[in-house]
């Protein structure tokens, strides 16, 4: 049932707008790989899907309305969406990270993005004193999960995003056990919220998927380049 903040309305009609070619209600899935131009770079905002794809368009904004952001990112999967945000760091930068959470992501970061130059510090994020004890000034981002997948830890999100934000650290919040129906992590002062949408946004365990959310416009620009400069974009 919709709580007070009208979840149910929000659930239903996140980033659904009649569509604009035929009036359709639901948003078309639009499966083309490129789009017609009358001319070269003469075209209607839409190049190639890998860049613009108005049902990935609809979606993402649905991810945005339901995390409470302004901005959401659709991925071909949560790793590819985790990938995203540690392409926003360069060689020499830290990463505190959870000592506990999802196993892909300790592999992605230990296997792939360490060996890139990126250091990862992990502490038991339960406990917020232990993240601003591990703080340096080669510190630039904050990765939380929580609940955490499998053991249910919990970190205080508002306390971590505090000592993320005076830090100038980007905090992000893997909110996939949670789901956005229980919590959100943006109002709490989190800089980017993470899915795997492959769970509970997905629900019935028929898709791989992922989402990145935000608020602030020159991160979502930046994301969106790696999005698609590095491709693993869901197909329409
Ligand atoms: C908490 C959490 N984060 C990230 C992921 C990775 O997501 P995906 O499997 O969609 O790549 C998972 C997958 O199980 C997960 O449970």
């Amino acid at each position: 049932m919709s709580n007070k903040n009208n979840l149910g309305t929000k659930f239903i009609h996140a980033g659904a707008h009649p569509d604009p070619s035929t009036g359709a209600i639901m948003t078309p899935i639009y499966q083309t790989s490129t789009y017609v131009q009358s001319a070269p770079g003469v075209h209607k905002g839409y190049e190639y899907a890998r860049s613009q794809n108005p049902t990935r368009f609809a979606l993402e904004e649905a991810f945005a309305v339901i995390e409470n952001g302004k901005y959401g990112l659709a991925f071909a999967s949560g790793v590819a969406a985790t990938d995203a945000v540690m392409r926003l760091l360069v060689p020499g930068d830290e990463v505190i990270a959870a000592h506990d959470m999802y196993g892909g992501s300790f592999r992605l970061f230990s296997k792939v993005h360490e060996k890139m130059g990126i250091k990862f510090i992990y502490v038991d994020t339960s406990n917020a004193e232990n993240v601003a004890n591990a703080i340096t000034p080669a510190t630039k981002l904050i990765w939380v999960e929580t609940p955490t997948n499998p053991l249910m830890n919990i970190t205080d999100i508002e306390a971590v995003s505090k000592i993320g934000n005076a830090n100038n650290c980007i905090v992000c919040v893997d909110n996939t056990f949670a789901s956005p129906y229980l919590q959100n992590p943006l109002d709490f002062g989190a800089t980017i919220v993470m899915h795997s949408a492959t769970k509970y946004l997905g629900g019935h365990s028929d898709v791989i998927q992922g989402c990145l959310v935000m608020n602030d416009e020159t991160l979502r620009d930046q994301l969106y380049f790696i999005q698609k400069s590095t491709g693993a974009v869901p197909g329409p």
